[in-house]
């Protein structure tokens, strides 16, 4: 059975590597975008996938995005909420724009794209839905006071949902990944971003295809059992 994968987030970073994973796998696949209109055409071209334009903090933008993939690929089986965003800053310096940025696009995201699917899903009892958290929604950072809460919160989201659907055939799992090296990661200050490196065991940046694999394994047939897991990929930075 061919299974339909929404990813948002999915035409840059490591959603094009989930994306680029999936499509792989077999699956028919959709990637969101917000804004960057050349980086989703070279997405669509390359690989070969739909691109839907739409912003996921907004609950009728998300109704739309998947009314149109379910009209031109399907139901959607598989949800990879992955898109995020960084307004880096201390907390004391905070704005109400950088709080509440990062709060919508990273935590109401998951309810605007998850409330679009999951009654499907619950039909058709199938459904696989992976959360991209992060490792400083589990440890916490400086400058992401605003980033750490969303990245814990959705955490939560997951283990509560996961409850809900368990008998329902629908998985709900957190992915934390470390540092991937994408543009969100590269933007960091470069003796910063050094200092972090220094603190990885493995000694490197993680890859956006190492958080695809993980993703291509939790939205299988064969992962049934696992839901309301938190996985970290992490080179060993924290270890929850
Ligand atoms: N611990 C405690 N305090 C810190 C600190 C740290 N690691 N880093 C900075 N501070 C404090 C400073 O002491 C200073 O305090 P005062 O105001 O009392 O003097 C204050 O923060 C401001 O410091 P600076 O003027 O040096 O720096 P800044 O305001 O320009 O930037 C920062 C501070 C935003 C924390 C910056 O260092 C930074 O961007 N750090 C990286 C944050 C980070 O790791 N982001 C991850 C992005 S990637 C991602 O999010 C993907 C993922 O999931 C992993």
């Amino acid at each position: 059975m061919t299974r339909v994968a929404f990813v948002t987030g999915g035409t840059r970073g490591i959603g094009r590597a989930i994306v680029e994973r999936l499509k792989s796998d077999g699956m028919k696949v959709a990637a969101g975008y917000s804004g960057n209109d050349a980086a989703a055409a070279a997405c669509a071209k390359e690989l070969g996938v739909m691109v839907v334009k739409g912003n996921v903090g907004s609950f009728d933008d998300c109704a739309r995005a998947v009314a149109e993939v379910g009209a031109e690929l399907g139901p959607i089986d598989v949800l990879v909420n992955n898109a995020g965003i960084t307004r880096d800053g201390v907390f004391h310096r905070m704005t109400a724009d950088q709080w509440s940025d990062v709060i919508r696009v990273n935590m109401d995201s998951l309810f605007n794209m998850t409330r679009q699917v999951i009654e499907g899903m619950r039909e058709r009892e199938w459904g696989r839905i992976i959360n991209i958290s992060s490792i400083n929604g589990q440890k916490g950072q400086a400058g992401q006071t605003n980033y750490s809460a969303a990245k814990a919160g959705l955490i939560g989201f997951t283990k509560a949902l996961a409850l809900e659907n368990a008998k329902k055939g629908i998985t709900v799992n957190a992915i934390a990944p470390g540092y991937i090296d994408t543009e969100m990661v590269q933007a960091v200050p470069e003796k910063v971003l050094e200092a972090i490196v220094g603190q990885i065991p493995v000694g490197r940046l993680g890859r956006g295809d190492e958080i695809a694999d993980m993703v291509a394994f939790l939205a299988g047939e064969q992962a049934g059992y696992v839901t309301g897991s938190t996985l970290s990929l992490n080179g060993g930075q924290y270890m929850a």
